[in-house]
């Protein structure tokens, strides 16, 4: 993991947030390489689930949303920590994590916590002494609301409170109607959208596997509950893996599912599995897969007074749908991809970031032998523009092509391409693979068509 972080913060990936001011805890930036793989997975996950399936549609709604739509869903009420405080520093902790830490340390146990009633807490942190890693006493856990505050009003006084939003999915089921009758989509169908989500998470680390602000890429898969939910919930469930294993390449011995047990679901869930991924810190989840059934809808037909439901026009059978719902947070996609990708080549002395072309930042490297040479750099700059129009390039003509290799291998370029002495007799160049190392000799006005055909099949 310190590898990879520094490696991001050295080859421009991810940043410290606010660090100029002594950094801000549990935020990152994303630096020029890391904005571009971010929109590479935002762009390949849309491409995959949107406009190659007829049957899902893309929405963008609003963080701030009228505070009922928190209070509908259960936010408000059931989206809590449980919280204790350092009664000396006056530093809080999760009360479940300080329990699973004290049993591991102690009895060797490895146990989860989070099931527990805030009661049960107490009495377990009570009768072992639990004390904070700082060693002093704790306050007894309370329930700590995840979602952040905010308000809306310019007068001071006349203010109303707003959630930013915990979750993308209520954007989704608030316009559930308005997708319906806007749009030409039929039962079964599902509704898609990527976006910031907000938590207020007590204590978070680990990177950015779990910061205050990061992104969502969720699904609504809406659907008749007088069908069998299985049918929707194994289709779908198989084409995101095909999407997690071969779409971006993360490696299968990596992955396992795992299902939560009843007292682990979120509120709102019947059904809910975890395809977790093997990080340097140990399996955790990437994806969370959640049978919702109606509860979303149910509860915003409850507290708005709208009626959402569905009117089957062969059958006039009224009901509300069910849905399934996958949800992906992105930055910790992004952190699983470079963890996967990571590999140190101690045979060759480098470091490689073995992205899938559809991700890396870079595509192609773009370089002149020699920087003072005139015919090699003019040459290889016509090589570069011409090859702009179609990928994202890297223009290089600094220090010797060792380095300039080594460099592009670090940020996870697929080619390279130099312009040499030979390409100035027979207009060919060299094309070096990042991961074999091995290079091959392409005509100038065969590139393009040689990128294409290694990388056409990606669907
Ligand atoms: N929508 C599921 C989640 O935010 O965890």
């Amino acid at each position: 993991m310190e590898k990879i972080i520094a490696l991001a913060k050295r080859r421009g990936f991810v940043y410290p947030s606010s660090l100029i001011y002594g950094g801000l805890a549990n935020s990152y930036d994303y630096g020029p390489l890391g904005a571009e793989l971010l929109k590479n997975l935002r762009d390949i996950w849309w491409k995959y689930f949107v406009h190659k399936r007829e049957d899902i549609v893309g929405v963008d709604t609003q963080i701030l949303q009228r505070p009922e739509v928190w209070v509908a869903s259960g936010h408000v009420s059931a989206f809590v920590d449980p919280v204790v405080e350092d009664k000396v520093t006056h530093k809080r902790y999760r009360a479940d994590h300080l329990i699973e830490d004290w049993f591991e340390k102690n009895q060797g146990k490895k146990i989860n916590a989070g099931i527990l009633s805030i009661e049960e807490m107490a009495e377990l942190i009570r009768k072992h002494n639990i004390k904070s890693p700082d060693n002093n006493d704790v306050t007894e856990p309370r329930k700590f609301n995840l979602l952040f505050e905010t308000s809306i009003g310019v007068v001071e006084g006349d203010k109303n409170l707003v959630y930013l939003r915990g979750e993308t999915a209520q954007g989704i089921f608030i316009n559930f109607k308005n997708v319906l009758d806007s749009t030409r989509v039929r039962l079964p169908f599902g509704i898609a959208q990527i976006g910031k989500a907000f938590r207020n998470e007590v204590t978070t680390g680990q990177f950015v596997f779990r910061t205050l602000e990061f992104e969502q890429m969720e699904i609504e898969y809406f659907f008749d509950p007088a069908n069998n939910w299985r049918q929707y919930y194994d289709e779908l469930k198989n084409y995101y893996y095909n999407f997690i294993t071969n779409i971006i390449g993360l490696s299968e011995e990596k992955l396992r599912w795992r299902q939560h047990s009843a007292e682990e679901r979120s509120h709102y869930s019947k059904m809910t599995e975890d395809l977790e991924f093997k990080f340097s810190f140990g399996f955790k989840e990437l994806l969370g897969y959640a049978y919702r059934t109606d509860y979303d809808l149910s509860a915003h037909i409850k507290h708005s007074g709208v009626d959402l439901s569905i009117i089957d026009p062969e059958t006039k059978k009224k009901f509300v749908p069910h849905v399934i719902e996958p949800s992906i947070g992105l930055n910790r996609l992004f952190l699983a991809v470079l963890e996967n990708s990571y590999f140190e080549d101690d045979q060759n002395e480098r470091v490689v970031l073995q992205l899938p072309f559809v991700l890396a930042p870079y595509k192609l490297a773009v370089f002149p032998l020699l920087a003072n040479k005139p015919d090699l750099v003019n040459t290889a700059k016509k090589v570069y523009h011409q090859l702009t129009d179609e990928y994202y390039c890297y223009w290089d003509d600094r220090g010797n092509i060792g380095k300039r290799y080594r460099y592009q291998d670090e940020i996870g370029t697929p080619y390279c391409i130099t312009i040499d002495f030979q390409t100035l007799k027979d207009s060919t160049v060299t094309i070096r693979y990042r991961d074999s190392m091995k290079q091959v000799r392409v005509a100038i006005d065969k590139i393009k068509s040689f990128i294409k055909t290694e990388n056409e099949k990606i669907f």
